[in-house]
């Protein structure tokens, strides 16, 4: 008895070491069934808001895929983007990555609405972001996989990270490369993630530089296929024109699939950011072909990647809160 006993004991042990080690690592224990009992609903309430909201509106699909990604590189996935200003905070909806381009935020509002309805106080925005994620993926065609929830919301923002973080469009591939490794991700997850792309629009501005004056010397970009470039011209135009919209995939922007990827083969990828995982980067550049070439093996390793990127120092516990409202921090 006393043998069987010793025995459990030392089971509960192994089994509970790994995780504090993988508490340390990954900053919390998140896990797909955190809701199961406390609202058995969630998943489903946020699916079927989002369904319809991308129904009457297919773009918010794209916009609430990269809200998460935008949320997760500042602070880690804790709903700081959602927050509006007032008092001491800050939002991180004016930065320079978010301004005039970051939506659906009214979408989050609506499902945090009626999450408080079913359950109050329970599910936090930061996992709303993360479910809304995954299931933008799965309505427009993508990968499916079971999102790991706990996270708690965050009692602040931050301007400077969310201007610092988050890699733009015009940085160098070493740079895009480094602002990943610091939040704990790798190459594989930055080619991955940036099929994102297969999806939504950029505004003019944002790869305007490529058309007209890449280097410096008023040419533009050699590695941009020059009647794509041409076209491109057309709508957005050297100066004014900035906010005109352009898919990130023009062949199949509203489907999730590999097509982006055989668009960078052919140097018809929009941004600067894109076009360089197969420019500038031979371990890169064999990825972007694979994926092109596989879209089975793209889809497992995005989803191996979203899961990844979800567990970016997530507030667990008794740190943050709940937030009853996603754009302000309780009273
Ligand atoms: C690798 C570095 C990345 C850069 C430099 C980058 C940059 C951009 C830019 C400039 C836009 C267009 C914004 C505008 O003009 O308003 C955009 C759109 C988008 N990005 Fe990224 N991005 C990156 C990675 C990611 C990742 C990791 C995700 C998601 C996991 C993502 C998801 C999206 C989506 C879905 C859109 C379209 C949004 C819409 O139509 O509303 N991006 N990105």
């Amino acid at each position: 008895m006393a043998n069987f006993i010793s025995f459990l004991l030392l089971l509960s042990l192994l089994s509970f070491f790994p995780m504090c080690l993988c508490n340390k690592k990954l900053g919390g224990y998140l896990y797909p069934q955190f809701y199961d009992y406390s609202c058995p609903q969630a998943q489903q309430i946020v699916k079927s808001i989002l369904a319809k909201a991308v129904e009457q509106e297919p773009r918010t699909a794209a916009s609430l895929l990269r809200l998460h990604f935008h949320d997760c590189f500042v602070k880690g996935c804790d709903a700081s983007l959602l927050l509006d200003s007032s008092g001491s905070i800050i939002s991180e909806k004016g930065s320079n990555p978010n301004r005039n381009s970051a939506r659906g935020f009214e979408v989050i509002d609506e499902i945090k609405a009626a999450l408080e309805q079913e359950c109050p106080s329970t599910v936090s925005c930061a996992d709303i972001l993360a479910i809304a994620a995954r299931d933008s993926t799965v309505l427009t065609g993508g990968p499916s996989w079971e999102v790991p929830l706990g996270r708690r919301d965050s009692l602040g923002a931050s301007l400077s990270g969310s201007n610092n973080n988050i890699p733009a469009p015009n940085n160098t591939f070493q740079t895009i490369l480094t602002k990943f490794k610091l939040q704990g991700l790798d190459l594989v997850d930055l080619v991955a993630l940036s099929g994102s792309h297969t999806i939504g629009f950029s505004r003019c501005t944002s790869f305007r530089q490529r058309l007209y004056n890449q280097i410096g010397n008023g040419k533009s970009d050699l590695t941009l296929d020059q009647y794509y470039a041409a076209e491109l011209r057309t709508r957005c135009p050297r100066s004014g024109g900035d906010q005109n919209l352009f898919f990130l995939d023009y062949v199949t922007p509203k489907h999730f699939d590999n097509t982006y990827f055989k668009n960078l083969l052919e140097y018809k990828g929009l941004l600067n950011s894109d076009e360089v995982l197969f420019t500038k980067d031979q371990e890169s550049a064999e990825l972007v072909k694979l994926y092109a070439e596989r879209n089975d093996l793209f889809f497992e390793q995005f989803a191996k990647s979203m899961i990844k990127m979800g567990n970016i120092s997530p507030l667990t516990g008794s740190r943050g809160e709940i937030r009853e409202n996603c754009r302000r921090i309780n009273a």
